[in-house]
């Protein structure tokens, strides 16, 4: 039985609606762990109260006497808040469309802090020495080297003016530097769901650790690039399925903001 156009139209409809649910759903989870940031180290990196870092589990955290290992932690979360917030300001439609300057400076500003995130974050688990295990640090670190390869692939695209292609390597940027932010959400979630932390460990090398970290940006990209053939296909059964993934998909990601915030944000805040 051949698909309506009716039925075709429906679907699209159907996909750009889950997408921008999907949207909204991480935006409100993305603003709490914005809101933690500044409210946890922001006020006291601004008091100069860096030792008070050390009050919530971390795996070294505030060091005293070291002076280099400590500004880098803090660049590092400071920062993570604005990244978060500008790739959010990124995926606004009204925004990219009405104020197109301030939209390709975001743009700009974001990829260098995506370099500057992943970078930071390579040279506090390998120089630092700021991880648990080998197995979650080769894990976060793929999770490093995907968002500078995607961030170069993203400045690549648009100095050949291949906009459409540009943009996708900018949204899959956008996924992997959430990866963190997924994580966060993978462990909370699980720990809820279970109601222990099955299968893990305390050195982040059990077999629900390693799913779930290697998950928190393999998952969220393999979701994308359903996104876009799907957007691309001339299928609405396949849009059709497409979107109850995505779906799926956003009621996960909204139980694992619920949990990230009760369990990881609001006790520290
Ligand atoms: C680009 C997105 C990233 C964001 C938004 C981000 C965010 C954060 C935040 C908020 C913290 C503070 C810990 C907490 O309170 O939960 C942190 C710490 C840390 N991050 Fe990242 N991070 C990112 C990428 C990375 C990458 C790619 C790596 C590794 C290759 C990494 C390695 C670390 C390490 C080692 C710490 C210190 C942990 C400790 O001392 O306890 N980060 N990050």
């Amino acid at each position: 039985m051949k698909y309506s156009s009716v039925a075709y139209s429906r679907a699209a409809a159907m996909l750009r609606r889950v997408g921008l649910i999907w949207f909204i759903t991480a935006a409100i989870g993305q603003l709490a762990f914005i809101a933690f940031i500044v409210a946890f180290y922001g006020l006291r990196t601004a008091g100069g109260n860096l030792e008070s870092w050390n009050e919530k589990p971390l795996i070294t955290g505030h060091v005293p006497g070291d002076g280099a290992g400590n500004m880098m932690f803090a660049i590092h979360v400071l920062l993570a808040a604005v990244i978060t917030l500008g790739g959010l300001a990124q995926l606004i439609p009204q925004i990219r469309d009405r104020y197109r300057p301030f939209h390709r400076w975001n743009g700009r500003v974001f990829i260098a802090l995506a370099l500057i995130m992943a970078l930071g974050g390579l040279w506090l688990t390998w120089v630092r020495g700021s991880y648990l295990s080998y197995v979650s640090a080769l894990s976060v670190s793929l999770n490093g080297v995907l968002i500078i390869a995607f961030a170069v692939l993203t400045v690549r695209d648009a100095m050949r003016r291949r906009i459409d292609a540009h943009r996708r390597w900018a949204m899959r940027t956008f996924m992997v530097v959430n990866g963190v932010w997924f994580f966060r959400l993978g462990v909370s979630s699980w720990i809820l769901l279970n109601q222990s932390p099955r299968w893990m460990n305390s050195t982040l090398s059990g077999p629900a650790d390693i799913a779930l970290s290697l998950g928190s940006y393999l998952v969220p990209l393999l979701g994308l690039q359903l996104y876009f053939v799907a957007a691309d296909s001339s299928s609405g059964r396949f849009k059709f399925v497409a979107a109850g993934i995505v779906t799926l998909l956003t009621g996960l990601m909204a139980v694992g903001a619920f949990a990230a915030i009760n369990m990881m944000w609001l006790p520290y805040m």
